[in-house]
């Protein structure tokens, strides 16, 4: 039965989990988040890329995953090289769905909403000037935002005007146009959708790159013919403090709650 890991710093790579799990049902998954290092997005670059790697040296050694998927952006836009480079498993990134947002918007004015740490990479630079020279690309770091969604999973109450303010700077009129594409360049966002929908100044489309992600795992995994039901597994570096919460919130992902990762030591590349 294929196993594949799915990493985030926290709770959002389950909006990438979720499109995986329905593409796959007969992969075991185990779902790996660096909780103890929740929010990657203001942390620095070598930072990132020290606490990655020694999170899948963990993972390396005790599941031996067939594939990784990165599903943080943050991580994503800076480690995939190191990875690649040091594990014999294939990575599939998460980034912003810049390309997509270019070609569906028919204003010509899309935004780019993600952590400040993904808006000043060159990765993402590289991804407009390769897919969207021909639109406006707004881009906005959002310093709340991937927190407020992470509270919100967890039942904390999160006001609609917070919200607001995060997401305010992605909306732009320019004369008669105004956005109408917003790219959701962090996995945490998705999971808050619906409150997002609320609290927009108007309606826009907005972009989730989890199925994509799933479609490369199904390109890149053969699909099996499993004689068990797969095994699900979540495993956080940090402390849960309400468990029974949490053990409920993860069964809505079908998602079991096993011992804890190893926190990060730091952890220079090979
Ligand atoms: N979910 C992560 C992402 O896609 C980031 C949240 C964070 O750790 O700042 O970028």
């Amino acid at each position: 039965m294929p196993h594949i890991a799915v990493f985030d710093t926290g709770l959002g790579g389950l909006s990438v989990l979720k499109e995986i799990r329905a593409a796959r049902p007969d992969a075991d998954i185990t779902y790996v988040a660096d909780t103890a290092g929740f929010p990657y997005g203001p942390r620095d670059a070598a930072d990132v890329v020290r606490r990655t790697l020694a999170v899948f040296d963990a993972v390396a050694a005790e599941h031996r995953p067939d594939l990784a998927v990165i599903a943080c952006n943050t991580a994503t836009t800076l480690v995939l090289p190191y990875l690649r480079a040091t594990y014999d498993f294939p990575f599939v990134g998460t980034v912003p769905a810049i390309k997509p947002a270019a070609e569906r918007t028919r204003s010509g004015l899309v935004s780019v909403l993600a952590t400040p740490g993904t808006v000043k990479r060159d990765y993402t630079q590289a991804l407009i000037n390769s897919f969207a020279t021909d639109v406006a690309v707004t881009l906005v770091g959002a310093p709340r935002l991937a927190e407020q969604a992470e509270a919100i999973m967890h039942g904390v109450c999160v006001a609609d005007a917070d919200l607001r303010a995060e997401i305010a700077p992605a909306f732009v009129e320019t004369g008669a146009s105004r956005t109408d594409v917003v790219a959701l360049g962090c996995t945490h966002y998705p999971l808050i959708t619906d409150r997002l929908v609320d609290v927009a100044p108007w309606p826009v489309l907005w972009l989730d790159p989890a199925p994509a992600i799933a479609r490369r795992v199904c390109d890149l995994l053969p699909a099996s013919n499993p004689d068990a039901p797969p095994h699900r597994l979540a495993r956080f570096t940090g402390p849960v403090d309400d468990e029974p919460a949490m053990r409920r919130l993860l069964a809505r992902f079908d998602l079991r709650l096993a011992e804890p990762l190893p926190a990060p030591v730091n952890r220079a590349p090979d």
